[in-house]
């Protein structure tokens, strides 16, 4: 079986890897210069474990391939996946749907044969008929049927799970004469190793497997303000919030996952997805005022982390050295799409913090939407901790949980430690002299004056 995936970002390049991997021929789309010449030479041009050697498995195996000629990729495939960006469109939040469009009409011109299209991207309810439309004016002559095969992987784990997914979502055109039997067959040959593996693979129509994407990012966004804000009501009353995080997961209604407290949810899905979904809604005339509430309660947080932050070093940070441990908006990642540390290191240089900063993968995405000057960029975390009156902790990394407190009050020069990931232990950072705050729990037992108190 062949396929052609346009886009080679980190949902095309992802998928069309792991589609090789289950035994598929997938040429790869990429308009990306940049992009385009990397993986041509073997290299990957996104952070995501695993990737590099699955990628040069499929190729070696002669499966996976990357080009700029959309006609070479398209001859012969059965699928053609859309896998392009839909950021939000300027100003209203809507998603811009220019690249899957433009996608569209370029697949359209080029196919010789039958063929479904899949969108892989996210895309808002009555896109794939609007393909179609696309495709029909096009090339009046031309037989092909549209599909919607939402992607639910997170970057940073995105191989396993693409490999071994909770459910895999088909929408298809089930009004058509004819059925769609042909795109359903296809499509289930393709995925077929999951079904092997007894993954669900749930069929629906067009409009409700592009309304689930929204529904499953707007609802896990739901779930982490939520817990965002019973972190802010923790520390007003004195409980802990991964005691009330583990105490309603255990729920199995309620679920363990996505109750982790923090700076506010970022990265390239559930800012976006979160406002498409209140523009679907409010054009089709329906509330949407939990997603609303999501949308206002994650910016008010990041907006309220940069005067936490104020507050923990004594009001001010003119003239301080801040260390910024971790820049993108996950860890695992290189990507910097809506990251929290964006506003806050810009309010923090704006206040005349001189920043040392240090990501272990995102420092080339980093540099172009930081501050130009104010921001020092290290070789790792001691190297930025070294000297400083104050630490952030913005990404939970590994890596810098196994720092210790004693080694960081070694290190720098003040005592202030802020770890908005709480990946450190109150107590623990007590014993070393810190003066630590984090998320949703009481402070350790420090002598010192709490981030609450400072404020
Ligand atoms: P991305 O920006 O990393 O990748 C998109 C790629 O498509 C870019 O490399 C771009 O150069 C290329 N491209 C654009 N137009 C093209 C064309 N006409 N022909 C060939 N290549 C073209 O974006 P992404 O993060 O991979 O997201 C893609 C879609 O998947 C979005 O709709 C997003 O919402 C959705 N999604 C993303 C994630 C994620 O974790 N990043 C997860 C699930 C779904
Ligand atoms: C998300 C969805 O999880 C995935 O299904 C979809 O396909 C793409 O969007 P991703 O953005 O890669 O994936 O990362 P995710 O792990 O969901 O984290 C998103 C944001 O939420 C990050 O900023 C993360 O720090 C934050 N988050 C996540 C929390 O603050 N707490 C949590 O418990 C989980």
């Amino acid at each position: 079986m062949r396929i052609a995936m346009i886009g080679g970002g980190y949902v095309g390049l992802v998928s069309a890897a792991c589609f090789a991997e289950f035994g598929t021929e997938v040429a790869v789309v990429e308009t990306n210069p940049h992009r385009l010449a990397a993986l041509q030479e073997g290299r990957i041009p996104i952070y995501e474990p695993g990737l590099d050697k699955l990628v040069a498995d499929n190729i070696e195996a002669g499966r996976l391939s990357f080009g700029a000629d959309i006609a070479a990729a398209v001859r012969g495939a059965e699928a053609i996946f859309i896998a392009v960006g839909t950021p939000p469109r300027n100003g209203d939040g809507h998603a811009d749907l220019t690249y899957v469009f433009a996608a569209a009409e370029q697949v359209a011109r080029a196919m010789d044969r039958f063929a479904v299209i899949v969108t892989k991207s996210t895309v808002p309810v009555g896109t794939g008929r609007r393909i179609a439309e696309i495709v029909r004016h096009a090339r009046p002559d031309l037989d092909f049927e549209v599909a919607s095969n939402p992607e639910f992987l997170r970057e940073g784990s995105a191989i396993g799970d693409f490999m071994r997914p909770d459910r895999v979502v088909i929408g298809t055109q089930t009004e058509r004469a004819g059925g769609s039997e042909r795109s359903q067959e296809i499509l289930r040959r393709l995925y077929r190793p999951l079904y092997l593996i007894e993954a669900p693979i749930l069929f629906t129509s067009l409009e409700s497997a592009e309304l689930i994407k929204y529904a499953a990012n707007s609802f896990l966004a739901m779930k982490i303000s939520f817990i965002n804000e019973m972190a802010d009501l923790c520390e007003r009353v004195g409980a802990d919030v991964h005691d009330i995080a583990r105490g309603i997961g255990l729920d199995g209604r309620i679920g363990r996952k996505f109750l982790h407290a923090g700076p506010g949810f970022g990265g390239s899905c559930f800012p976006k997805d979160t406002l498409a979904l209140m523009r679907i809604a409010q054009e089709a005339g329906a509330s949407s005022r939990l997603v609303e509430a999501t949308v206002q309660v994650n910016d008010a947080r990041k907006a309220s982390m940069g005067a936490r932050i104020m507050s923990a070093c004594g009001g001010s940070v003119r003239g301080k050295v801040v260390a910024v441990l971790g820049l993108t908006f996950k860890p695992e990642t290189d990507d910097m799409r809506d990251a929290p540390s964006i506003p806050i290191i810009h309010r923090l240089v704006e206040n005349g913090a001189s920043v040392r900063a240090f990501d272990p993968a995102g420092m080339d995405a980093a540099r172009p939407v930081l501050p130009s000057q104010g921001v020092c960029y290290c070789e790792d975390a001691p190297d930025a901790a070294d000297g400083a009156d104050a630490l952030i902790v913005l990404t939970e990394w590994n890596e810098f949980r196994a720092i210790s407190p004693r080694r960081l009050r070694e290190l720098m020069r003040g005592d202030v430690v802020i770890d908005l990931r709480n990946i450190w232990e109150p107590d623990a950072m007590a014993d070393a002299g810190m003066r630590y705050s984090s998320i949703g729990r009481p402070d350790g037992r420090t002598t010192g004056t709490s981030s609450r108190e400072a404020g």
